[in-house]
Order: structure tokens, then sequence, then C-alpha cells
């Protein structure tokens, strides 16, 4: 399968470093106040960038393709936020304000930042059993428990555990990896990601079971709703069943939207195409990577008219929404993010981010859709050492331990608010019967820095330096964790509505 580099979302700017430049209190500041913030203290002794990164050495007697850069060159950095800073890199996340080395594991900490809104999100790390369980207390983190079924076992709150097994296909035996996560293919020399395996804290999570999994879905039909990260996710869907299952590819190479019938097994996977969830149109229309106009109260119907068809939608979004955008609401312009306006209010991530998620929800809430919802939440990227568009690489070989990194700054933030948004539509389902299920990869893959493609997303080019990939996931790769969740969590509807 080939794609176009241009449907491929932005790296997300991100990065471990601390901020040097002067400007960066200001920013963070600017950011601070316009939006309620929480940043809590991180550990980050463990994420340095650790001396293993000598091994990706590039070797030039590859054959040379020109490589697809998925990672698009930068919008232009000059912006302003509050008249007074600009030309600084507003693409980076704001630094955390409570950053804070620590070096002891399991020691009880907390930390509060100052109240610039109602609504902060506290965390405590509680020592407990040994174990350090990471908590969102306040009331944002309640959240999640709330999301959660107290009568099953939270799959996502566990650890990354060797699996000898894994992995379950490799570039050479399934045909649908797309080249820019086609690790293996491109020469990655490690092979000890693909040996884990997600173990939730209460109980076990079966591996993906393609025959077991070709049943429990006879009749059904999936369609996943996002950007390339959702593809991704597929990808690994399809790569897994390949064992013992190819489906019949309706959809031309270069399609952005795809459509997969397993026509033996009475099975359907669609992905539509929506990396803002929302309707948008583009300011340049020839050019994709010119900012997009987001209309954050409006259906994108390409997809809101179509969903009632399906059985289950997996929807998510993320990285897109830290590239410049036009904000609209009651089609008026209301804001942007990196635009070079002035006239314009400056807005963040978080604006549009929340925004759509709630359009998006509505809509599902009001398509007279009788199957499950899933929310996917965000998958962290792991860019180290300088920002995505500065050399930052994800060179590391192993997962995080729990205890070796927690969800913080941005990240967090995207996660809260992917939570809240859940929650809203849950409570507006119970009048439509719109049913709403988190699936909650975040926690998983925030321990995962080992798993994305990182330069091994294609072949070097002499003289050309190209983004390492810290976004997407390697196929193989602990993606494939997401449809063992995927099993687990349609047994659980499947079984119960049986
Ligand atoms: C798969 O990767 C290996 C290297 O691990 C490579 O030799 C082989 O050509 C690749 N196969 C395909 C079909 O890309
Ligand atoms: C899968 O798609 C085919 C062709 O559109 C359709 O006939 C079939 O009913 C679909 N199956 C399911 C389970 O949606
Ligand atoms: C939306 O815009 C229309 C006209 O542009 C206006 O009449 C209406 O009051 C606006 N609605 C809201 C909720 O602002
Ligand atoms: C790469 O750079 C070197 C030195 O600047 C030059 O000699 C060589 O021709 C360049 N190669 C390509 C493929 O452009």
């Amino acid at each position: 399968m080939k794609f176009q580099a241009s449907e491929l979302p932005l790296g997300k700017p991100q990065s471990r470093r601390s901020k040097t430049s002067k400007l960066a209190p200001l920013i963070a500041l600017t950011i601070l106040l316009t939006i309620p913030l929480y940043y809590p203290t991180i550990r980050d002794s463990s994420k340095k960038l650790s001396d293993t990164s000598h091994v990706f050495e590039e070797s030039l007697d590859e054959p040379i393709i020109k490589p697809t850069s998925h990672l698009e060159t930068p919008p232009p950095e000059i912006t302003k936020i509050g008249g007074d800073v600009a030309a600084e890199d507003h693409r980076e996340p704001p630094p955390a304000a409570a950053r804070k080395k620590h070096h002891e594991k399991g020691r009880k900490k907390r930390t509060r930042k100052p109240q610039t809104d109602s609504v902060i999100a506290q965390r405590e790390e509680i020592n407990n059993n040994d174990k350090t369980q990471i908590t969102i207390t306040s009331s944002r983190g309640d959240i999640r428990s709330r999301l959660l079924d107290d009568e099953k076992c939270d799959l996502f709150s566990g650890e990354w555990v060797p699996n000898p097994e894994g992995p379950y296909y490799t570039n050479d035996t399934c045909n649908a990896i797309q080249e820019h996560q086609n690790c293996l293919k491109f020469g990655r020399p490690d092979r000890g990601f693909l040996k884990w395996k997600w173990k939730p804290d209460d109980c076990e999570l079966p591996v993906f079971d393609p025959t077991r999994f070709l049943e429990l879905v006879r009749g059904k039909s999936i369609a996943f709703v996002g950007d390339s990260v959702a593809r991704n996710h597929m990808q690994s869907l399809i790569c897994l069943l390949s064992r013992v299952a190819n489906p019949v590819d309706l959809s031309g190479p270069l399609d952005q939207n795809k459509r997969y019938e397993y026509r033996e097994h009475d099975f359907n996977i669609s992905m539509f195409w929506a990396p803002y969830l929302v309707k948008t149109s583009k300011t340049d229309p020839n050019d994709e990577k010119r900012p997009f106009k987001l209309y954050l109260d409006e259906f994108d119907d390409h997809w809101t008219t179509r969903i009632a068809l399906f059985d289950y939608v997996i929807i998510s979004a993320g990285h897109w929404f830290f590239r410049p955008t036009y904000f609209y609401l009651n089609s008026t312009l209301v804001g942007c993010l990196y635009c070079p306006e002035s006239n314009v209010n400056h807005l963040t991530s978080y604006f549009s981010y929340r925004r759509a998620f709630r359009t998006a929800f509505r809509a599902i809430n009001a398509a007279n859709f009788n199957g499950v919802a899933f929310l996917r939440t965000y998958a962290p990227s792991h860019f180290e050492g300088a920002a995505w568009d500065k050399g930052g690489d994800c060179a590391r070989t192993r997962p995080y331990g729990r205890n070796e990194v927690v969800l913080e700054d941005y990240s967090l933030e995207m996660y809260l608010i992917q939570l809240e948004e859940l929650r809203i539509a849950q409570k507006a389902g119970r009048r439509t019967g719109g049913r709403f299920r988190l699936f909650d990869a975040t926690r998983a893959m925030l321990l995962r820095p080992d798993g994305h493609p990182s330069k091994y997303g294609h072949w070097p080019v002499a003289n050309q330096t190209f983004a390492n990939d810290c976004v997407h996931w390697c196929l193989p790769g602990p993606i494939d964790s997401w449809n063992d969740f995927l099993q687990e969590l349609l047994k659980r509807e499947i079984g119960e509505s049986r």
C-alpha cells in the first residue's frame, strides 16, 4: 500500500529537552494565563537520551529510493501571542512550569500550581503495594474511574511484560504494512521491542487470536475515524488477521478512506479519514500543508452520515491539532493557532481539540447509531533530545517500566480533554441510546518510546536529513496490543448483548 505524503500528520513537536530560550517562560506564562493547565512534577531522570542512540548508524549501502517524508516541513515559525512574543517556535508544547528532577522511586510527592482556573488536575503518586499508582485526583481526574465499569477489570492499568512469542506477523507475512511503518524492511536492527505484551494489573489480557476474533465479529462492521495513527491501528488489525484471512481491498492505493471486506467471515472494516473529526476546509485547495479551517461546531458529514451503518466505531484524533489552523464557530472566525494575523484571537490546540470531540460525539448521538463508539485515547509521541524538527529522536529499545515516566504536560491535557468529552457524550447518550466506551491507549503507549519508526520508515538518502518519526508505530510493534484491547472490548460488548 502506498499513501500520499500529504495526508500524513505533522509530527508532534514534542521534546524532552528543557527549554533554554529566554522567551520560553514568557510563552508558558501567556499560555498558562489563557487556559487552565496543570503541569505536574515530572520524574525525568530516566528520560535523558541514552547512549544507545549510536546504535542507529545509517547504512548508506542500501538501495536508495525516494522516501516519502511523513513529517512535513514545519509551518512558518513566526507568530505572536499577546503581541510581544514573536519568532519563537510555538509549535513546541508549553514547557512544564513545575519541572523538577527526581531520582527516588516511589517517594510520595505532591505539587501544586497556582490556580489559574477553578479546574485544576492534581496528580498524586501513591506508593501502594510496591507499585506506583498514578492517580489523577480532583474533579478532572475522577472522570476516568467513572468511565470504567466497576464490575470489570480495568484493562488499561498495567505494564508491559516480556512475551517471547511475539511478533505474530512480519513484514514478509503481511502486505498491509504501510511503507513508513515498515521498520523491519528499512533496517531497524533490534528486535526486542517486538517481545512485550500488555499485562493489566487485575486480570489477563489474552493476545489477539485471529480465528476467535473473526468468529466474534461475524456479521459486524467496524469503522475507524481519525488520522494516520488510526490507520496504523487498522493496518495492525489487518496484519494480525492475515494469519487466517486477507480482505478484499475496495480502496485505491492513494485513497485516504479505506474499505476492506472479509467476505467469508461477513466482516467489514472501513477507515474514514478525518484527522480533525469536524468539518474542515483548506485555505489553499491545492496544498494540504497550508492551515485548515476547522468548523468546530459542524459535523464532517462525510463520516457522520455513514456511521449509523456500522456496529463499532473507533474514534481518535491527536497530532494534527498542533498544526496551524483557523477556528470557526457558527461559521464565524473566532480564533486561530499559529496564524500570522494579529487581529485574530490566538487560541490553543486545547480549544480546538475539546470542541472537535464534543462535535464528533454530538454527531454520533444524533446519528441514530445503534452500535458502540470507542474513544481510543491520545497516543503520546516520544521525541527526545530535541524537538521533532530539530533532530529529536526515539532511539530507545525497551519499554519504560511503570515507575519511569508519568503522563504530563500537553499529553496529560489532551487526555483529560478526551475523558471529559467522553463523559459528556455518555451522559447525552442516556437520552439517545448512544453507547460510548473508553479505549484507553494513552497509558500503555506512554511506556513505549521504543515502538516508533524513528529513522526506519524509509531508506536513508545521501545528504538529506529527515525528521525522525516518533509519532507512528512500527508494524509489527506495540500498537498490535491495541487489537488485544479491541478483542477484549468487543468480547465484553458482545458477551453483554447475548
Ligand atoms: C522484510 O525485512 C527484512 C529485513 O528484516 C528484509 O530483508 C526483507 O526484504 C523485508 N521484506 C519485505 C517484503 O519487505
Ligand atoms: C459488508 O459489506 C458488504 C458489501 O457492501 C455487505 O453486503 C455486507 O452486508 C457487509 N457486512 C456487514 C457485516 O456489514
Ligand atoms: C449564528 O450566526 C447567525 C448569523 O450569522 C446569527 O443570527 C446567530 O444568532 C448566531 N448564533 C449564535 C448562537 O451565535
Ligand atoms: C553529498 O555531498 C557531498 C559533499 O558535499 C558531495 O560530494 C556529493 O556529491 C553529494 N551527494 C549527493 C547525492 O548529492
